[in-house]
């Protein structure tokens, strides 16, 4: 297992962050930790990467204890953490050589990396560019390079994509999608947009209030609760309110609704129950104009777990002010 995490607590005075997480994840594995706002995500992502021990509990990376081999775990990880940290007063090739120091590398080594990782980021040609003259999305893909600068196993993201515009976002994730299989990297990330879940991750568990509700694939996850797809048939030549009866008949039709000429039909599997309904209507003398199928999504797995949904915009604004970048005096 490239990350053993066992029972894990985190109190933090009278407010229990972490409440017994346990989690495995296997080398090679792109895993996301999906939650809202204080589901204790940064906390978890905080243990993993030795800044703070936990009050109960372990967590091993590539077999290093985050508590007895601090120094070790360090050597196996990158980190991007969840508030933007590269420094605004240097270049990205600066920022690149200071963090390959830390690491020890060689002068030689050090350039041969830097230069490699700020292609692959898309950052070569702004490379002796303050920083502070970058956008959030180049901010980020610098970190991103930062934290694989000495050929880590296990890249650690917290929250990669927040605040940023839609296009940036989709930048990143081919970024990670690119590293994990040029590196054979072990990826975790957390994450409150479903999308990014979704589209980046094998394996996703959803933590709120410091406790994991679910965890398996995506396609697990929507296996485990009653599938329900929602079908939209726009209709001509016949009643609403008649075609509607008519769809309510088919079994696999839990509610049907009439909006003007429009049936909103909740059917457990809306890709196989169009054909069905719209040889139905055709029977009653109804065309079907339009169809759209919406089909279930990974918020649905969240609202069935969590019983609420996760208000993505509500979270970004919240999560600046409270990412884990802010200093401890203001109460981190
Ligand atoms: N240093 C701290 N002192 C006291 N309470 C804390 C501290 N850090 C976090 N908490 C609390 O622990 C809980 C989990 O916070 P955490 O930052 O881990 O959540 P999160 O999932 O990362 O949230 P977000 O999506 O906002 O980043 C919250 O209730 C938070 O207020
Ligand atoms: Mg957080």
């Amino acid at each position: 297992m490239a990350i053993e995490i066992s029972d894990l607590v985190k109190v933090y005075g009278n407010v229990t962050a972490l409440q017994g997480v346990t989690i495995s994840i296997p080398e090679g594995d792109f895993f996301g930790l999906l939650g809202p706002n204080g589901a204790g995500k940064t906390t978890l992502i905080r243990i993993l990467t030795t800044l703070i021990r936990p009050t109960q509990g372990s967590a091993r990376i590539m077999g290093c204890d985050v508590v007895e081999d601090r120094a070790l775990v360090r050597t196996k990880i990158g980190v991007v953490p969840q508030a933007m940290t590269s420094d605004l007063d240097l270049t990205a090739r600066e920022t690149m050589d200071i963090y390959a120091r830390f690491y020890g590398m060689g002068r030689a080594e050090r350039t041969e990396r830097s230069e490699e990782l700020l292609t692959m980021v898309g950052l070569k040609d702004r490379r002796d560019d303050l920083v502070a003259t970058y956008s959030g999305g180049m901010r980020r893909r610098l970190e991103i390079a930062r934290g694989l600068v000495h050929k880590p196993s296990v890249l650690i993201l917290d929250e990669p994509t927040i605040g940023l515009d839609p296009q940036s976002r989709h930048v990143v994730w081919e970024l990670l999608e690119k590293f994990r299989g040029a590196d054979k990297l072990t990826i975790l990330l957390t994450t409150h947009y479903m999308e990014e879940a979704e589209t980046l991750c094998d394996h996703v568990a959803i933590i709120d209030y410091g406790r994991i509700a679910a965890l398996d694939t995506v396609d697990g996850l929507k296996r485990q609760i009653p599938r329900k797809d929602v079908v939209e048939l726009t209709i001509s030549g016949c009643d609403a309110s008649k075609a509607a009866d008519l769809i309510k008949t088919n079994p696999s039709v839990t509610s049907c609704a009439v909006q003007g000429d429009t049936l909103i039909i909740s059917a457990e599997n809306g890709a196989n129950a169009i054909p069905v309904f719209v040889e139905g209507l055709k029977g009653i003398g109804a065309g079907v104009t339009k169809v759209i199928l919406k089909q279930q999504t990974l918020e649905d797995v969240f609202i069935h777990f969590t019983g609420r949904p996760i208000r993505e915009e509500e979270a970004k604004k919240v999560s600046f002010l409270l990412g884990a970048g802010v200093p401890t005096k203001w109460g981190r």
